[in-house]
């Protein structure tokens, strides 16, 4: 048995931000995870992307997204300087464009809510898109230039704050977790299985396991988030000698199916991504990766040249609000840092802030609390309620 401050589940983007801010700030943190690094943070493209990824009736979710991106060139450098590793962050805007008519009548809808949204986002006609990346196909109806919206590259970040939390201390025990409690408290967590078991006790336990979270062992049924798989297929590819490239990330609406293109700057680039609701299931189709390349070569003919290094399948965590829950819950000590369906990378870094803040004062701050898990909850009552007796303080 070992005692900890705090035990983290998961070690995606989500579980090991948390865990660098919680041990940054003194506390003995472990994380758990079966399989460190492998899940949707890996198969990520690393959009970070509130503009273009904005959609009708989210409206808390785009404002979460906008404060997640401006924090991100702070959080990059902490990380960077942290680890002595870099992230990739890469700040050249986006340029969403139409393939025919009716993805042009969407994109004009489209704009018009980000612009309501306060958003910075402008139209380019078809010419102006293809000033921008002349790799662009010439029959596009011009598109939605967004600027702000940036990118990291996932798998360093990955590497890097691995790094970041190792040095911070971090424990990371690679082993599947059950949620252990006492007197209706959590107590900590329990690591393997069968006679090989581990007791991390500590009394918050933060529960960041993507999709796999509404499937912790030992949660009880009344706290189980609400939030389900949903498959997305993607690809890397890299750009040859000669080929013709595109500078910034290029999003289309196809004949109504979005797609994106994201240059890492140095020829290789992720095209994705489907959505789907297949369960857990994550078999890489052979429809699936038609329709990627169909789509993105009508975008940009170039990528027919490109050389197809990865195909994959990523579970996304969706909640039934397409918004994370992050806070605490009805069980004393248990904290949730899940549901980020298509923002994980984004929202990493106000994810981990939230989660510090609960730490150390016991509530979330105001920004976050529109993301309280118990929204979901089946009464709602505890909804904004004080939070400190859920936690405890800082130690
Ligand atoms: N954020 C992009 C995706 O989830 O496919």
């Amino acid at each position: 048995m070992t005692s900890y401050d705090a035990v983290v589940v998961g070690s995606g983007t989500i579980g090991l931000a948390a865990a660098w801010r919680l041990a940054a700030s003194g506390r003995r943190v472990a994380v758990v995870d079966p399989h460190p690094g492998t899940g949707a943070s890996y198969a990520a493209a690393g959009m970070l992307a509130p503009v273009t990824e904005a959609s009708w009736g989210e409206e808390a979710l785009t404002q979460l997204g906008v404060r997640s991106l401006a924090a991100w060139p702070g959080f990059a450098a902490g990380l960077a300087a942290a680890s002595g590793l870099d992230v990739g962050l890469r700040q050249g805007g986006t340029l969403l464009v139409a393939a025919d008519a009716s993805d042009r009548a969407y994109l004009d809808e489209l704009l018009a809510y980000q612009l309501h949204c306060g958003l910075d986002a402008s139209w380019c006609p078809a010419s102006t898109c293809r000033e921008l990346e002349p790799s662009l196909a010439p029959g596009i109806r011009g598109g939605i230039l967004a600027t702000g919206d940036a990118q990291v590259d996932n798998r360093r970040l990955l590497g890097s704050l691995a790094e970041a939390t190792r040095r911070a201390g971090v424990v990371s025990v690679a082993a599947p977790a059950t949620l252990a409690t006492a007197a209706g408290s959590v107590s900590g967590v329990v690591a393997g299985a069968g006679p090989h078991v581990e007791e991390l006790r500590a009394p918050l336990v933060v529960v960041a396991a993507g999709w796999a979270s509404s499937a912790l062992p030992g949660l009880p049924e009344r706290v189980v988030p609400p939030v389900r798989p949903v498959k997305g297929q993607i690809l890397r590819l890299v750009a040859r000698r000669g080929d013709a490239e595109v500078t910034r990330t290029v999003r289309a609406v196809v004949h109504g199916v979005p797609v994106y293109l994201v240059p890492r700057g140095d020829g290789r680039y992720v095209l994705g991504a489907t959505s789907e609701e297949q369960g857990t299931d994550t078999t890489v189709t052979a429809g699936a990766v038609y329709g990627l390349l169909r789509d993105a070569h009508r975008i940009v003919p170039g990528l027919g040249d490109f050389e197809l290094v990865e195909a994959r399948a990523g579970l996304r965590p969706g909640s039934p609000d397409n918004a994370p829950l992050v806070g605490p819950t009805a069980l004393p000590g248990l904290v949730l840092a899940t549901g980020h369906y298509r923002n994980g990378i984004l929202l990493a870094p106000v994810t981990a802030e939230a989660v510090a803040a609960l730490a150390e004062t016991g509530e979330v701050p105001d920004w976050a609390r529109p993301f309280d898990p118990r929204r979901f909850a089946a009464d709602g009552a505890a909804v904004g309620a004080a939070v400190g007796a859920a936690v405890g303080a800082a130690p």
